[in-house]
């Protein structure tokens, strides 16, 4: 990817998705290093929604998550499996939906200022490889419009792209 992104000045969170949707297959081409894609992929998403404090990646690497491309504060390198959202999510691969993270059992405070997160699970041919955690300063910042619109980005993410076992 070459050229520079053009992001929707306005709209509601569906029309922002959607755009960002058909963008896609220009941003993130088949061929590029995993890593670039993650990267520019947790880029877009904090461009673009100004609500998220953190957004990125953490990979699988044996039975643990390792934390991989992202944006935002500096965060926590290790996650167990079980542990916190994301370690919950790995257990589950389904997607979870945090209104208020103070009130999740196990929350791992990376950032004390964080109040609400979406994880969503990165499942390729029945292979769990990560999943991709978006946190909010903001109390229930995330809904079922995000779990549509961010399985359907990380499908299509995940459609063209080779995550290697790290
Ligand atoms: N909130 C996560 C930990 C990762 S940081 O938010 C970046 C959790 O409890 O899984």
């Amino acid at each position: 990817m070459s050229s520079e992104v053009v992001l929707p000045k306005s709209g509601n969170k569906e029309d922002i998705y959607n755009h960002l949707l058909e963008q896609m297959p220009y941003l993130f081409p088949e061929g590029d290093h995993y890593l670039s894609l993650l990267s520019n992929f947790s880029a877009l998403l904090k461009e673009s929604f100004p609500v998220i404090s953190w957004v990125g990646f953490y990979l699988v690497s044996d039975e643990k998550l390792v934390l991989g491309p992202f944006q935002g504060k500096i965060a926590c390198t290790e996650i167990q499996s079980g542990r916190g959202v994301c370690g919950k999510v790995m257990v589950t691969r389904e997607t979870e939906i945090v209104a208020n993270v103070h009130e999740f059992p196990g929350h791992i405070a990376c950032d004390s200022g964080s109040n609400s997160e979406i994880v969503v699970p990165l499942v390729k041919d029945g292979i769990l490889l990560g999943v991709l955690d978006l946190d909010s300063y903001e109390f229930s910042a995330f809904d079922e419009v995000d779990k549509k619109y961010l399985e359907q980005m990380v499908g299509q993410l995940l459609s063209t792209t080779t995550i290697p076992k790290i």
